[in-house]
């Protein structure tokens, strides 16, 4: 999706169709974002198929879609691709459950994941990272975008347990939930690729969990752990630690790589913040954050009216759709003054909303951070000078604000 916004432009949001692929793949979505939230803070679409939702774009009323379970619930379903079809694995599913049972549920997966817990893991982030940006130093030409899909499996694969051969699989299943539409992707039609992805990603958990079971194998990985938690007194059972996973591996697969791409396609625009970032490294923290407010990555998710609600001057009917826009709500200049200005140094930059907001507020915000953290320490070290070299490609998704091809070139920094 393309991050830095075109001229402002007259958009009829009455016809505007937020849907459209090619709004994300080619075209500008933040002035469509920008008018919304200054006429139409509660707009309401039609699909042709007769499928309709409501959006919300203000930073509060974002907020409040995602944060207010009793008025907003999360039990249908959160991904705006499954719209109209409610969410078979309701109640199990970390996303697809409201508290009190999400509390229960997210507990025991939080523990190992707080920001104090992964530190940890900090040692092996970072050759993890320095080992991913080796060949990106030898001056050729490298598709940061394509190989930034791998990085969350070189952090999140020894922390689940997973191994590495199975990685590059994993990604891919991963990619084909996420932006289904996306020709890189695709398999058949749309929803032939989600069944497709999501059959098999559960099954390689459950496959995973049984020949642990039959082998006692022990190991300190996060799915290990979660075999012998016992929520209320009660084991997880195998289809709950599956469904457990597969929100783990899908959250962390398919947000972070189009952080760390976007974050650094606006340097390379930029190349004055990428000297200040790089003369300062106490900076990189709010680089960080100010990477994942612009990015936005998760660009949306939704949730349906438990009752008919009062929001963003309209009225959102019981059980309507509402699609709450992080990516706008990231943009509104109420909350970040020149909100189109890519700024390392912008106070507030951790209000951004990137990781969501109430109880289903991400649980790998802190592994992302570290993450990320550890990405551009390493990045700023080593290279001297970053420039693009091709035509960045835009994800065909409207729930994921991504890249599929960032070609760059780096110059490696002489004293390292
Ligand atoms: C830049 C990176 C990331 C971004 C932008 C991001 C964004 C988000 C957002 C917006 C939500 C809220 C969903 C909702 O309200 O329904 C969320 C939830 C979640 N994220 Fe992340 N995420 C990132 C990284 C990760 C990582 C690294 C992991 C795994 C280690 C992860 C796992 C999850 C899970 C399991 C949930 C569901 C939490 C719940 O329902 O209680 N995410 N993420």
């Amino acid at each position: 999706m393309r991050l830095t916004p075109g001229p402002p432009r007259h958009v009829d949001l009455d016809r505007v169709d937020l849907f459209d692929l090619d709004l994300y793949t080619s075209g500008d979505p933040h002035p469509v974002w920008d008018m919304m939230r200054a006429k139409a803070p509660l707009h309401h679409q039609v699909l042709p198929d007769g499928r309709e939702f409501w959006s919300v774009t203000r930073y509060d009323d974002v907020c409040r879609v995602l944060g207010d379970h009793r008025e907003f619930t999360s039990e249908r379903g959160t991904v705006p691709t499954h719209l109209g079809t409610d969410d078979v694995a309701a109640g199990v599913l970390l996303t697809s459950t409201d508290p009190p049972r999400h509390t229960e549920v997210r507990r025991p997966i939080g523990t190992r994941l707080t920001a104090r817990a992964v530190r940890v893991w900090e040692d092996s982030i970072r050759r993890s990272v320095v080992r991913f940006l080796e060949p990106a130093l030898d001056g050729g030409t490298f598709d940061l975008a394509e190989q930034a899909l791998l990085l969350p499996a070189m952090v999140t694969g020894p922390l689940l347990g997973i191994p590495e051969k199975d990685w590059e699989e994993l990604v891919r299943l991963t990619a084909m939930v996420t932006a289904p539409s996306d020709p890189h992707f695709r398999q058949g039609s749309e929803a032939a690729t989600l069944a497709i992805a999501h059959h098999e990603l559960v099954t390689y958990v459950k496959d995973w969990v049984r020949t642990r079971r039959a082998g006692g194998d022990e190991d300190d990985s996060l799915l290990h752990h979660l075999m012998s938690v016992r929520p209320g007194g009660v084991p997880l059972t195998d289809e709950e630690i599956a469904l457990d996973g597969y929100s783990i591996l899908l959250g962390a697969n398919v947000t972070t790589p189009h952080t760390v791409s976007g974050t650094v396609h606006a340097l390379v625009e930029r190349p004055e913040q990428f000297a200040k970032a790089q003369a300062d490294p106490s900076l990189i923290p709010n680089l960080v954050e100010e990477g994942l407010r612009w990015t936005s990555s998760a660009c949306n998710f939704m949730r349906y009216a438990v009752d008919d609600v009062r929001i963003g001057g309209g009225t959102v009917p019981a059980r309507g759709a509402v699609v709450a826009w992080i990516g706008s709500a990231n943009r509104d200049e109420t909350r970040f003054p020149d909100p189109h200005e890519f700024d390392i140094t912008r106070e507030g930059a951790k209000r951004q909303v990137a990781f969501g907001f109430g109880p289903h507020f991400c649980i790998g915000a802190p592994l992302a951070r570290l993450t990320l953290r550890v990405f551009f320490e390493e990045l700023l070290q080593r290279s001297a000078s970053i420039e693009f070299d091709g035509e960045p490609q835009h994800l065909r998704s409207y729930f994921i604000a991504g890249t599929t091809h960032l070609p760059i070139t780096v110059r490696r920094r002489r004293t390292t």
